[in-house]
């Protein structure tokens, strides 16, 4: 495995992590999500994921933008954060945001399991 890949790893399971805490504490309805250093680190986070992703996708040049398996990531990608916008932002019911939470993270069980076939179709 090269380091970039390496790090796109560690911070897929940093961006997974705190957003699942971060869906659980909505739950609660925890005065943590005000915070701050909460509301700031996941945005870090998900900006060098992406870097990692577009150095990555970047060896295949733009040819990178017809491959199935990526297009399948970049546009489960935008669902994801969609749906997680939906999840963690005010403003939604209590049952639409856990719905959304629950989406958001089914979303990304897809695009992990895309990224290991390298098929756009879910495990196969
Ligand atoms: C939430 C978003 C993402 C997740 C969860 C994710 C997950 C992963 C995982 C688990 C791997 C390692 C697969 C393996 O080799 O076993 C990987 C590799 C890779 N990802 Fe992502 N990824 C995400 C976003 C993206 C995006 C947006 C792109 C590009 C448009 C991208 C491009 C790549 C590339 C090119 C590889 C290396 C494939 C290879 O050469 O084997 N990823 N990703």
């Amino acid at each position: 495995m090269t380091l970039i890949k390496i790090i796109h790893v560690i911070f897929v399971l940093l961006s997974i992590s705190g957003f699942f805490a971060r869906g659980v504490l909505m739950i609660r309805d925890s005065a943590l999500l005000q915070q701050r250093w909460v509301k700031t680190v996941p945005h870090a986070v998900d900006t060098i994921l992406l870097l990692s992703a577009i150095i990555l996708a970047s060896q295949w040049g733009f040819a990178a933008l017809g491959i199935p398996w990526l297009q399948a990531k970049i546009g489960a990608l935008l669902v994801y954060i969609l749906l997680g916008v939906v999840a963690i932002r005010p403003g939604q019911s209590k049952s639409v945001r856990i719905g959304a939470w629950l989406g958001a993270m089914l979303t990304f069980a897809y695009i992990v399991s895309v990224a290991i076939t390298k098929n756009p179709l879910v495990f196969a």
